[in-house]
């Protein structure tokens, strides 16, 4: 079997190079009930640089952008796991160390019996109001947890949802409106 991908084999030179989402591109992938990738289509593969065999049997971590932070996965874990929907903005990073931004959906795929039998995501054009204002958020939280760690990066979050009184589902609506 071939070395399957991870985050450890993504490019360690980045670039400003940003490949946009059309208004009608919808990138879809699945995973196991790890988050090694079981399916991709087209417009996965075109976004992210890598050929479909190259994806296959990844970890979903090898398009992992340093610009994200941990909770945010974090996040998505614990809501797919409890098989709860997610919802959020995410920054990828393609073959090439480019990136590209979507709007992700990400869910639990369910048996007949109500096990988990792996992850499905559907990513859309995220708006711009959406991507403009996560990036300053994102940036603190990746440099909080660096500094200071993930439970304080955390905190700040729940501070910044607090404040602005709303919570994290209706933040993502508001933004993606
Ligand atoms: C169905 C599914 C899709 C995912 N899509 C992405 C994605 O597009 N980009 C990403 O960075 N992580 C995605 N993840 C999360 C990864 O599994 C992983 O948690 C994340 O990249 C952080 O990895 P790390 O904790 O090993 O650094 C997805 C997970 C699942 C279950």
């Amino acid at each position: 079997m071939s070395k399957r991908l991870s985050k450890k084999d993504a490019p360690k030179i980045l670039t400003d190079n940003e490949k946009v989402m059309k208004d009608d591109d919808l990138i879809v992938s699945k995973t196991d009930t790890k988050g090694f990738i079981t399916y991709c289509n087209r417009t996965f593969i075109e976004f992210s640089g890598y050929t479909e065999k190259e994806l296959l049997g990844a970890n979903h971590n090898l398009i992992r952008h340093p610009d994200m932070p941990k909770i945010a996965f974090q996040l998505c874990w614990d809501l797919i796991k409890q098989k709860k929907e997610f919802f959020g903005y995410v920054k990828n990073l393609r073959k090439d160390g480019g990136f590209y931004w979507v709007f992700a959906y990400i869910t639990a795929d369910i048996d007949e019996s109500g096990n988990i039998i792996g992850y499905s995501s559907f990513r859309r054009k995220p708006s711009k109001q959406g991507i403009e204002a996560v990036t300053p958020l994102y940036k603190k939280l990746v440099e909080i947890e660096n500094t200071q760690g993930v439970k304080e990066s955390l905190s700040y979050f729940q501070n910044f949802l607090n404040d602005n009184h709303i919570t994290y589902d209706q933040l993502m609506a508001a933004l993606q409106k």
